[in-house]
């Protein structure tokens, strides 16, 4: 029987700060309490970038670990794609900064911005290339420093959010493993509920928009939580369907990072126990774009995916986007 050409990922890596910073610290800062925030969101600690770094250092730094576990040279990646709402500056790409820190001398380089939701849908232009046969080999990597864009005088978002990076190499599979299903969404209609205003040609960097602090992320919290509960389960049940596999079936939900609660409403919304959905947002908090390769990387390195595994990732973000997938590891 011939096998239809499909995608699977052949290496992941992943980069973390090293500077901790704890609900403890945090309380110091702002009108906060440690319960408040661990009740509230299930975050215990982030991490947060050394001044020296930025996006495109962290996203080197994953990127050269999943090439290696891959066994790729960055010389024969065809594509890097970064995902990232925090780049290193407006233009040019953080991919250019990391295709030629990396030496991937014959790649294309690209970013993708889609909020949290960028690595995901990375991967599935990643996937959509090499079904193609447009490529053989793409780096597709998460990196956030979402420290930057804080506002920590702001208690309602600085709580939630920390750095990090995560990559992974995307190369053809004959199908048995590998990518199986995606599904991409978006609502621009809600894209008023988590935006950074100024810096860009709308609303130019200036003086008053530094006073009004519009270089800054701006969320309505409880909406965004609203949103996300009602589309994690929605978006699992969907790249199921489009698998022609039940929900059941999946061994392993690597969900986006935001909230503990929110992964909880999805887990009970899809009536599947909290075992089977991958949680480590107590220790990082919310790193957006790096969040699901950071945890499907922790979920490899704890063995909790084995070979012929079915896993199910999931992002939601700014925009608002959505975008899932499913794939049988291996
Ligand atoms: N410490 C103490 N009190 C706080 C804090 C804090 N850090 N932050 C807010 N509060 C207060 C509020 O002022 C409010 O007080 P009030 O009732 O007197 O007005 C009260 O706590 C409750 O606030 P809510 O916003 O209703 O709290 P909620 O239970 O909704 O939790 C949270 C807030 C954690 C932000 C939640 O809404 C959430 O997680 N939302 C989703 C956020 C998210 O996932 N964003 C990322 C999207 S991905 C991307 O693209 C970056």
């Amino acid at each position: 029987m011939r096998r239809h050409r499909s995608s699977k990922i052949a290496g992941l890596g992943r980069y973390v700060p090293r500077r901790v910073v704890t609900n403890a610290e945090l309380e110091r800062l702002v009108d906060t309490t440690d319960e408040w925030i661990t009740v509230r969101t299930g975050i215990k600690e982030r991490r947060v970038a050394a001044p020296e770094e930025a996006t495109s250092d962290m996203a080197v730094e994953a990127a050269q670990e999943a090439l290696e576990q891959a066994g790729v040279d960055p010389a024969e990646l065809d594509l890097v794609l970064v995902g990232t709402a925090s780049p290193d500056m407006i233009f040019p790409a953080t991919a250019c900064l990391v295709q030629e820190r990396l030496g991937a001398k014959r790649a294309g380089a690209a970013d993708v911005s889609a909020a949290c939701s960028s690595f995901v849908y990375g991967l599935a232009l990643a996937h959509a290339q090499v079904v193609a046969g447009l490529a053989e080999r793409v780096l597709v990597v998460g990196a956030d420093t979402l420290s930057r864009i804080t506002n920590w005088k702001d208690r309602s978002t600085c709580v939630l959010f920390g750095d990090s990076a995560g990559a992974a190499v995307v190369v053809p599979s004959d199908g048995q493993r590998g990518i199986l299903s995606f599904w991409l969404g978006a609502d621009g209609g809600g894209g008023p509920l988590l935006t950074l205003p100024a810096g860009g040609s709308r609303l130019p960097a200036s003086y008053e928009t530094v006073e009004r602090g519009q270089h800054y992320i701006h969320m309505n919290g409880r909406e965004v939580f609203k949103f996300a509960s009602r589309i994690i389960p929605r978006a699992i049940e969907e790249v199921c369907e489009r698998a022609g596999v039940s929900v059941a079936e999946v061994d392993l939900f690597v969900p986006h990072q935001a909230n503990v609660r929110i992964i909880q409403s999805a887990a009970e919304r899809l009536g599947q126990p909290m075992e089977k959905f991958y949680v480590n947002v107590q220790r990082y908090g919310n790193t957006s774009s790096a969040s699901v390769p950071v945890a499907l990387y922790e979920a490899v390195a704890e063995g909790r995916v084995r070979d012929g595994d079915l896993v199910a990732l999931v992002a939601f973000g700014g925009g608002l986007t959505w975008a899932s997938c499913l794939l049988r590891w291996g």
